[in-house]
């Protein structure tokens, strides 16, 4: 059966090239791969007293999209050599309430992207510093740290070949990782 992949981009910029990178890795990925970009721009910030409170609709239907998807994909920029607030704010919801984490036993793989040279390296162990916290076990190789990004997309359009042969080795790994921890 195929997989279902939640990819999660943590850009909510509307040209953004982590996203540009997220459409490249979806047309990369092998079949028995279903992956699906999960908005994260309508989550209010996480309040505890939310749980309590009714929660916002937008936390049941993000930890709802999280809990069927069989594996996650983080697609990251990079924010003062961290995860921007939006992702950080999505796990946070996605990790609670206490016990019950959406995103808890979900294999994952991270990619970040940056214009810079260092390839969001920062966000990128970020993550695998969070991630692990839940339980998820976390694709170790290949690491992917797309630099120097804005050379690669012409428009939409990426132009750089050996990025896509990358892309699509990237995504054959993370194929097999799910199969391997998807419970
Ligand atoms: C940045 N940028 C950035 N880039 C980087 O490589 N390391 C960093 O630490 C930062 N810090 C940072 C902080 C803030 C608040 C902003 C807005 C930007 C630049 C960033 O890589 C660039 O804006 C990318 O284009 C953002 O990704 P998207 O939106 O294109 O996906």
């Amino acid at each position: 059966a195929s997989k279902k992949i939640a990819v999660l981009v943590g850009s909510l910029r509307k040209d953004s090239y982590t996203r540009r990178v997220a459409h490249s890795l979806i047309e990369s990925a092998p079949e028995g791969l279903e992956l699906t970009i999960v908005e994260l721009r309508d989550l209010p910030l996480y309040n505890e007293d939310d749980e309590t409170d009714p929660p916002p609709s937008t936390f049941a239907a993000f930890r709802d999209a999280i809990r069927q998807a069989d594996g996650i994909l983080f697609c990251t920029p990079e924010y003062n050599r961290s995860v921007p607030g939006a992702l950080k704010n999505a796990i946070d919801v996605g990790s609670r309430p206490y016990g019950k984490a959406a995103f808890a036993d979900k294999p994952c793989a991270i990619v970040s992207v940056s214009p810079g040279a260092l390839g969001g390296f920062g966000a990128n162990h970020h993550l695998r510093q969070m991630l692990p916290f839940l339980n998820m076990p976390t694709m170790p190789a290949p690491e992917a740290y797309v630099g120097g990004v804005a050379g690669k997309y012409e428009g939409d359009r990426l132009v750089d070949e050996s990025s896509r042969a990358f892309f699509q080795k990237f995504m054959a790994a993370f194929g097999a990782w799910v199969e391997q921890h998807a419970k």
